[in-house]
């Protein structure tokens, strides 16, 4: 078993900071698969690598159905396309765990990205995995899904969350 690491939670200061460029992408091979391996046990779609501590430009990602896993790494992952059509779907975060909230993207993206073997790839990605990759690259700006909804209603999800993580703190 590849082991698993601790996923950090809003509002740990590296997830609003800015990842830095992966140097070689072989050699976040292992990073990778443990990042795999903590995604498919919280379980989630999507980790970005700043959410388990590290400051590169990192995502792993699985918006495959659940019978036929489809696990993806992107190394320095860039979005070089959106479509205008717009989706509005419900989005989660492991480092908000408990919170939804509806959000609006582009319906389609493309993005550009290395592949661990340092291989350039393309990928086009519309509905799930289209929210998917643009909310794992936000992570990689520091950016997350609460950023896109109204003060108003970050400030209620955020307040939420302080009080779960705090009463889980308690019962653990
Ligand atoms: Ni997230």
């Amino acid at each position: 078993m590849t082991e698993t690491l601790p996923i950090l939670y809003v509002p740990a200061p590296i997830l609003r900071q800015k990842a830095k460029p992966v140097a070689a992408a072989d050699q976040v091979r292992d990073l990778a698969d443990r990042m795999l391996a903590t995604m498919y046990k919280a379980p989630g779609v999507g980790l970005a690598a700043p959410q388990v501590g590290v400051g590169l430009r990192l995502v792993v990602l699985d918006c495959g159905p659940k019978d036929a896993p489809a696990p993806m790494v992107l190394v320095n992952p860039e979005l070089v396309a959106a479509s205008e059509e717009l989706a509005v779907r419900e989005e989660g975060c492991l480092s908000l765990p408990g919170q939804f909230a509806d959000v609006t993207r582009p319906y389609r993206v493309r993005v550009r990205y290395l592949a661990l073997d340092g291989s350039k790839q393309e990928v086009e990605g519309e509905g799930l995995l289209s929210a998917c990759l643009q909310h794992e690259i936000d992570h990689l700006d520091g950016k997350l899904f609460v950023d896109y909804l109204s003060i108003l209603k970050r400030n209620m999800l955020l307040r939420r969350l302080a009080k779960d993580l705090k009463a889980k703190a308690r019962d653990d």
